[in-house]
């Protein structure tokens, strides 16, 4: 399953499973307001393949049945939660990241991209020895503009694919 975490009103997904009709994609967003607006996109693109659901990201991934396995995570600017005392609820953490990579199968990739200096620079720090995880400099997949990215004056993205073994 292709997973986007905060896909506010859909234009990312939607886009890619459109060309992508072999995958099964699935975008979670906390507010109910934009997956109504990225259902009615799915409904007039007609996509089969392409689900909406109003899920906190993280009870989404805890709760997601065995047996479901992540190809393909897209984290297209997520809240940077600027402040020192609040970067507590951004989604790129440590143990957040372990739980991903519980999901994933093999040959996975996380996608992540923001807008927020210090927000790539603290992932990066993060993702750089992560146990489970490793970067890789491999071109982006697919490109559709998000809401978010359409008014950032400059964005940053990592790629990332499960740490193989020694
Ligand atoms: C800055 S917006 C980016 C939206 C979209 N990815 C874009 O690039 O236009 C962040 C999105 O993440 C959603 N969000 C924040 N916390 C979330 C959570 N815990 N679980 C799911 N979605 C969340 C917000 O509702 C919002 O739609």
């Amino acid at each position: 399953m292709v997973w986007e975490l905060g896909c506010g009103h859909g234009h990312f997904l939607t886009a890619y499973a459109q060309s992508h009709p072999e995958e099964l994609c699935v975008g979670v967003d906390i507010v109910g307001e934009r997956i109504e607006r990225a259902n009615l996109k799915r409904n007039r693109a007609q996509l089969n393949n392409l689900h909406f659901i109003q899920a906190d990201a993280r009870l989404f991934l805890e709760t997601l049945p065995t047996g479901t396995t992540l190809s393909r995570i897209f984290i297209l600017f997520p809240d940077p939660w600027p402040k020192l005392r609040h970067h507590k609820h951004r989604i790129m953490q440590p143990g957040f990241l372990s739980c991903l990579a519980s999901r994933v199968g093999e040959g996975a990739r996380l996608y992540f991209r923001t807008d927020f200096g210090p927000y790539f620079e603290d992932t990066h720090r993060v993702l750089s020895p992560h146990p489970h995880w490793e970067l890789s400099d491999e071109p982006w997949p697919f490109e559709f503009e998000t809401v978010f990215q359409s008014r950032a004056p400059n964005y940053r993205s990592l790629i990332a694919r499960p740490r193989r073994l020694p």
